[in-house]
């Protein structure tokens, strides 16, 4: 007897999005209150003027229930229509349950699987291709697909090295079915040689971060992860509509930016008024582009992401 598989459509396609920002807005003079820094440092070193910030009772599941409320509506599929939940996150409080789950349980999903991912920064990348794989190979027919953070409690407020970045938010996209793919192959990949970089240890409850290491290695070494995303979907660079890249800091987009050659393109730059929200930046970043009109349906993006690890991820997809 041999096993029988399930066959797939020919691809994946994201459907709809969604995001959810806290309510609190947490400027430069407010943190420059606490440690050694100022607005205008903040601003040129990166980019960013004001962050949102989880109230103290607001969970990673909190958020991540509402930015997948508004995927899910957006989607226009039914509750029991999702059969796959991954939530990527880092700095969820409790081990258990999963985020995924809490979500599921939320928002009345029909019994889907459900799982959270590490992959730090990138997650929601890796998500999003765990999501086509899982659709293309028939395991699965409609994915919700979240990156959800709260670093404001993964974040030491008296180290001016993190404080001034990190923030939180949460964003979905709901993926689904294709015949003809809307999400391309992933170029994923990690450098474990400089997993010390970005580090969240042990007892420390906080995220500690070699700053101008990780900068260094995004302004050299992410521009080919981002090609060889564009190649693997038979693209280039110039073909695209948008960058999405993972909003870490405004200098390394610029870079990017150059890097890439997609000056003329639309660019995502969100971080300014959203700081780095880690696994989330993506999703909310998109679903921002797609709220404001500034990316349309169909259009062509690149997402690219890296952090903690050195984990890094990109792939080329259809804005829906
Ligand atoms: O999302 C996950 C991936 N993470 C990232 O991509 C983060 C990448 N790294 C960065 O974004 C930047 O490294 C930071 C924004 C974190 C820091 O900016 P930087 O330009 O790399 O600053 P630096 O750490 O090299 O410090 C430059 C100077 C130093 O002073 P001296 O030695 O030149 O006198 C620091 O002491 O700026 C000083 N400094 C600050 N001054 C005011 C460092 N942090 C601050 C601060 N305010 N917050």
């Amino acid at each position: 007897m041999s096993i029988v598989l399930p066959s797939g459509p020919a691809g994946a396609r994201i459907l709809s999005l969604g995001d959810y920002r806290p309510t609190r807005v947490v400027g430069n003079d407010e943190i420059a209150r606490r440690v050694d820094t100022n607005d205008q440092w903040i601003r040129e070193r990166t980019g960013i003027i004001e962050r949102r910030i989880a109230g103290d009772s607001e969970s990673v599941a909190d958020m991540a229930t509402e930015a997948a409320a508004k995927a899910l509506a957006g989607s226009g599929l039914a509750a029991a229509d999702i059969d796959l939940v991954i939530a990527a996150t880092c700095s969820a409080q409790d081990r258990l349950p999963g985020i995924g789950t809490v979500v599921a349980g939320r928002l009345g999903l029909d019994a889907p699987g459900a799982y959270d991912l590490n992959a730090a920064c990138a997650g929601f990348c890796y998500a999003l291709a765990a999501a086509a794989d899982a659709i293309r190979t028939g395991n699965a027919r409609h994915v919700l697909v979240i990156g959800a953070e709260k670093l404001s409690d993964i974040t030491d407020w008296d180290d001016r090295a993190t404080c001034i970045i990190f923030a939180d938010g949460a964003g979905a996209a709901v993926v689904g079915p294709a015949d003809s793919p809307g999400i391309g192959p992933v170029a994923w990949g990690s450098d474990g040689g400089r997993n010390d970089t970005i580090t969240c240890l042990g007892t420390d409850p906080y995220l500690r971060m070699a700053g101008p290491a990780v900068f260094r290695w995004a302004t050299t070494s992410l521009a080919a992860v981002g090609r060889r995303a564009c190649e693997l979907a038979g693209l280039g660079t110039r073909d695209l509509d948008a960058l999405i890249l993972h909003q870490a800091n405004l200098r390394i987009l610029d870079s990017l930016v150059r890097s890439l050659d997609v000056r003329d393109k639309v660019i995502a730059r969100d971080i300014v008024d959203t700081g780095n929200t880690s696994a989330a930046s993506i999703p909310m970043a998109m679903t921002r582009l797609k709220d404001r009109g500034e990316i349309a349906s169909g259009d062509l993006a690149l997402l690219l992401a890296f952090g903690g690890g050195l984990t890094y991820a990109g792939q080329v997809v259809r804005i829906p």
